[in-house]
C-alpha cells in the first residue's frame, strides 16, 4: 500500500473501543453468575480470539447493534486446542480463566505469540493449583492446562505486566481464600478498578488483595483507545498543518503516560470534557507543534508501554535528542519492538541509535520508503503516520492494522485532506 503526505489534517474522529478492557469484559461476563452485556466492544482480530475462547468452553455469545450478550451456560471441555492467534492478551489472561475450570484445555497461537514468554503468568498460577504443560517447560506456546481447584497464594512478580496481574486475580477470584499480587511498577490497572466495584480486589499499601467471590451480572460501556488514538495524536503534533479532535478517549492515568511525554515535549494538545463510566474519557484537542527531544525513564516505561513506537516517531519530528531506556520488554511484544524501530526509521532516513533496554532518535527530515512491519500492528501504523507527516510510504502487509485497529486506514481518510 502507498501512502502519500497529506497537505493538512483536519477534522474529528471517534477511535475504537479499548482492547484491554474489552478483552477483561469478555472474560468477567463469563466468569459472571449470569448474562452480562458489554456495549461498544471492539471488534478486532484479537478480542475475537478471547471471544473463541470463552465459547469454547460453553460461553453463549450473541452480538447485536453493536452490543455483546455474554453468559456462560454449561462449561465443557473444548474437544480442540484452542487457537490465540497473535494476542498476548488472549493467551495470558486465558490461561488465568481456563486455572478456574474442571477441565483440560490447550492453548496455542501464530508464530509471534508462539515464540513470546508464557512462564511469567504459569510461575504465579502455578502457586493457586492448576497443572500447566507445554513448550520448554510450558514457557511457550502451545501449553496445557488442568484447572479446577484453586488455592490461594501471595505472590511478589518483577516484572510491571498487566497481562501478568490479570491473570493471577482471574484465577485468584475463584480461589479457597484471599490471595495477594504486588508489582514493582504499577501496570495498567482496568482488571482491580472493575473487581473493586463489586468489592473483590481492592489495594492496601501498593499490594493488591484478592477476596474470592463471584461477579454479579453486569452492563458495561467499553471506552475510546487511548493506544489506538495515540497515532492520530502523533498525527496531529507532528504534522505542519494540523488540527484534530479525537472523541471519547479513555483516560485512565496508568495508560497516559504518552500525554506527560508530549507534554515534556512542548505538544500542543489540550483534553476536554472528562467524564467517568467505569474508567474516565474525554475529548481531545490536537494541534501542529514545535517538538524538543526528551528521555524517557524506566519508571514511566508501564504506563507508555504500546506508544513507544510512536514515543521514536515523535523523536524524528522533534529538535534534539530522544532517548528510551528501561524498555527490554518491548523486545518481547508482537515483534521485537526495539528493533523494529531502529529498523523502519532508519530506512526512512533518522539517525538511531539501538540499545539493550532501548534507542535514542535525533531529529531529522524522514524519507519516502518500502517498509516491512514485522507482522506487527502498531509498527504498522506507526510507519503509515510517519509518512503522512513526512514524505509518503509504501507499507507490506498493511491488514496487520486489524489486530487492534480494522478501521484505522478509513479514519486516516477522514482527516487527511
Ligand atoms: C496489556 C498489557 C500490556 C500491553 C498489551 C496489553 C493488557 O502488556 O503491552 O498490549 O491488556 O493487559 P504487559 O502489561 O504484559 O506489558
Amino acid at each position: 500500500m502507498r501512502i502519500q503526505p497529506a497537505k493538512s489534517i483536519r477534522g474529528e474522529i471517534r477511535v475504537p473501543p479499548d482492547k484491554s478492557i474489552t478483552h477483561r469484559m469478555i472474560f468477567f461476563a463469563a466468569m459472571a453468575k449470569d448474562r452480562c452485556e458489554i456495549e461498544n466492544p471492539l471488534i478486532a482480530d484479537d478480542t475475537l480470539r478471547t471471544l473463541d475462547l470463552v465459547k469454547s468452553v460453553g460461553a453463549n455469545v450473541g452480538y447485536d447493534e453493536g452490543k455483546l450478550s455474554i453468559r456462560m451456560e454449561r462449561i465443557s471441555e473444548p474437544s480442540s486446542p484452542i487457537f490465540c492467534g497473535n494476542s498476548g492478551t488472549t493467551a495470558r489472561l486465558g490461561l488465568g480463566f481456563l486455572s478456574r475450570l474442571p477441565l483440560f484445555s490447550v492453548l496455542y497461537g501464530d508464530a509471534s505469540l508462539s515464540s513470546r514468554p508464557m512462564d511469567r503468568v504459569i510461575e504465579p498460577l502455578s502457586l493457586l493449583g492448576p497443572i500447566f504443560d507445554g513448550r520448554n517447560k510450558a514457557s511457550n506456546l502451545p501449553v496445557s492446562v488442568r484447572g479446577g481447584k484453586i488455592k490461594h497464594a501471595n505472590y511478589r512478580s518483577k516484572i510491571a505486566s498487566a497481562q501478568v496481574k490479570s491473570a493471577f486475580i482471574i484465577a485468584a477470584t475463584a480461589g479457597d481464600g484471599i490471595s495477594t499480587y504486588a508489582e514493582p511498577v504499577k501496570s495498567r490497572d482496568h482488571t482491580e478498578r472493575f473487581l473493586n466495584v463489586f468489592g473483590i480486589v481492592s489495594k492496601k499499601d501498593g499490594i493488591i488483595e484478592i477476596k474470592p467471590s463471584v461477579i454479579p451480572s453486569f452492563k458495561a460501556r467499553v471506552v475510546g483507545d487511548f493506544s489506538s488514538a495515540a497515532f492520530f495524536i502523533t498525527l496531529g503534533v507532528c504534522h505542519r498543518n494540523a488540527i484534530l479532535e479525537i472523541k471519547d478517549v479513555g483516560l485512565n492515568e496508568t495508560r497516559t503516560g504518552f500525554l506527560d511525554v508530549l507534554k515534556r515535549m512542548g505538544a500542543s494538545i489540550e483534553t476536554r470534557n472528562i467524564k467517568n463510566d467505569f474508567e474516565p474519557y474525554g475529548d481531545l484537542h490536537v494541534e501542529s507543534s514545535n517538538l524538543e527531544g526528551t528521555e524517557v525513564s524506566a519508571e514511566e516505561i508501564p504506563s507508555v508501554i504500546d506508544e513507544i513506537p510512536l514515543i521514536a516517531l515523535l523523536g524524528a519530528f522533534a529538535k534534539g535528542k530522544t532517548v528510551v531506556r528501561g524498555a527490554s520488554e518491548l523486545r518481547k511484544k508482537e515483534s521485537d519492538r526495539i528493533k523494529a524501530i531502529v529498523s523502519v526509521l532508519s530506512e526512512m532516513g533518522a539517525r538511531v541509535q539501538e540499545f539493550e533496554d532501548g534507542f535514542s532518535v535525533e531529529g531529522c527530515n524522514l524519507e519516502n520508503a518500502k517498509i516491512d512491519p514485522y507482522g506487527d500492528h502498531r509498527i504498522a501504523m506507526m510507519a503509515v503516520i510517519a509518512g503522512v507527516c513526512g514524505n509518503g510510504v509504501e507499507i507490506t502487509d498493511p491488514k496487520v492494522v486489524s489486530i487492534s485497529y480494522p478501521s484505522f486506514f478509513e479514519d486516516l481518510k477522514k482527516v487527511k485532506r
